[in-house]
């Protein structure tokens, strides 16, 4: 009879604590190829566990693509070999038996490791903190068609809040930039009529921000729209580049 599970070698990041120096541990999991890679974590977690070990630490939440709080760098790549998937809906029967996978953390000085594959991705919350926001009172809910959006904005605007603030961008980039998540924030609510009032005070304070928290400049190499989850353009870039500019004319 066809074997159902498939033998998977695994590699993955182990680090007590964030100052703890880490490795990479030699596991096998028997899994099925209907799990998700989670689950395949799930199973490898609860084999540790009947054998007294400590589990693997990793982050997730939705388990469905939606909050971006999942995310590890499979096979060096930041959420794994899937186009446009995250880690948690990318699934073993892309991978054959007996194949080898190498689960490391998001690298990044601004992304310190918490434990095993979790980092802290509080530096994202304080750029959202910094601007990421429309605090201009608006009163209550109005008909929708009393404030007229342009459809090419509405469609763009749109695109950009698919941003689920995942990190893959800032780990796939040679410089731990985060100019693609920022970006993104920016641009979604400068294409909108409610974000225009704060828009040259927000793009300054996100993007002295983002300074602030260490991450890298931007120099166009694109590998964070690769990994994207959400297929998020790099054009966000081309317009927060834009809106900084129009601000710092401004005089801001
Ligand atoms: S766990 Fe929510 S996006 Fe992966």
């Amino acid at each position: 009879m066809a074997k159902k599970t498939m033998t998977i070698h695994l590699k993955i990041w182990r680090q007590a604590g964030p100052d703890a120096s880490g490795r990479l541990v030699d596991y096998t999991v028997e899994a099925n190829p209907h799990m998700s890679f989670l689950e395949m974590l799930d199973v490898l977690n609860e084999d540790l566990i009947k054998k007294g070990e400590e589990p693997v630490e990793f982050d997730y939440d939705c388990r469905e693509g939606i909050c971006g709080s999942c995310g590890v760098v499979v096979d060096g790549i930041a959420h794994g070999p899937q186009h446009r998937t995250a880690v948690c809906q990318l699934h073993m029967r892309h991978y054959r038996d007996g194949d080898t996978i190498v689960v490391e953390p998001w690298r990044a000085e601004a992304f310190p490791v918490i434990r095993d594959l979790v980092v802290d991705r509080g530096a994202f919350d304080r750029i959202i903190s910094a601007g990421g926001y429309v605090s201009v009172n608006t009163g209550s809910a109005q008909d929708a068609n009393n404030l007229p959006v342009p459809k090419p904005n509405a469609d763009q605007a749109f695109d950009y809040a698919a941003c689920i603030g995942c990190g893959a961008c800032v780990a796939a980039c040679p410089n731990a930039s985060a100019s693609l998540f920022t970006a993104a924030k920016i641009a979604h609510l400068a294409l909108l009529p409610q974000g225009s009032p704060e828009r040259q005070l927000r793009v300054e304070r996100m993007v002295s921000q983002m300074q602030v928290e260490g991450f890298g400049d931007c120099s166009n190499h694109a590998e964070c729209e690769a990994v994207c989850p959400k297929g998020i353009s790099i054009s966000a870039i081309a317009r927060m580049r834009r809106e900084y500019v129009k601000a710092c004319l401004a005089g801001g």
